[in-house]
């Protein structure tokens, strides 16, 4: 059980950094750099998007987390005993946990919303029609109602990760 404990800590807490350091990134500063510089910002989000495929990584980052985290609360709860999910470690790692789930979904809906982006861009001609602006409107609109929501709960995420195992009541 030991080396699973370890390769599954390993596993977790690195995907963890890649995709919460990642979000935190993409949020403050790149994100706001791209929508800054227009049409060169454009290009930047169209490479990172469209070649270097940036939103899967994402993805399957945030999965390894959920996946490895939910078998590591599964481990620590010996199968979601009541006992230890109500115990200081158990409250803390489990409102993380939570915090964690609200900010793979809201991510996945602002990645998704940035995934339509870049395909539309890529096949606007000049002037976008009709069809393609709305489609644009309604991607933006979704993305600017989760960032929010996603940035908050990943931060309270890795607060709660980080100092659970110190809830000793
Ligand atoms: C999405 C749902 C998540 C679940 C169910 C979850 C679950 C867990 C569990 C049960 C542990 C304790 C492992 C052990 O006993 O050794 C843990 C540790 C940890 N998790 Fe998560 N986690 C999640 C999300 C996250 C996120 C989003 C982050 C950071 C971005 C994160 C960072 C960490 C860190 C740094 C530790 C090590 C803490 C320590 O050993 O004191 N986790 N996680």
């Amino acid at each position: 059980m030991f080396f699973t404990m370890l390769v599954l800590r390993l596993v977790h807490i690195f995907a963890a950094i890649f995709w919460g350091g990642g979000a935190l990134l993409m949020s403050l500063f790149i994100g706001r750099g791209i929508q800054a510089t227009g049409e060169a910002g454009q290009q930047v989000a169209r490479q990172l998007l469209n070649k270097q495929r940036l939103h899967i990584f994402m993805s399957v980052a945030a999965i390894t987390t959920v996946l490895a985290g939910v078998a590591l609360y599964w481990i620590d709860s010996d199968g979601f005993s009541p006992a230890w999910m109500r115990s200081g470690p158990g409250i803390g790692f489990g409102i993380g946990g939570i915090f964690g789930l609200i900010s793979f979904v809201t991510g996945a809906i602002f990645g998704n919303g940035n995934a339509s982006l870049a395909r539309i861009g890529a096949q606007v001609n000049g002037k976008p029609t009709v069809e393609q602006l709305t489609q644009i409107q309604a991607a933006q609109k979704r993305m600017q109602t989760v960032a929010p929501i996603h940035l908050v709960t990943m931060i309270l995420a890795m607060i709660f990760m980080a100092s659970a195992r110190y809830f000793l009541f």
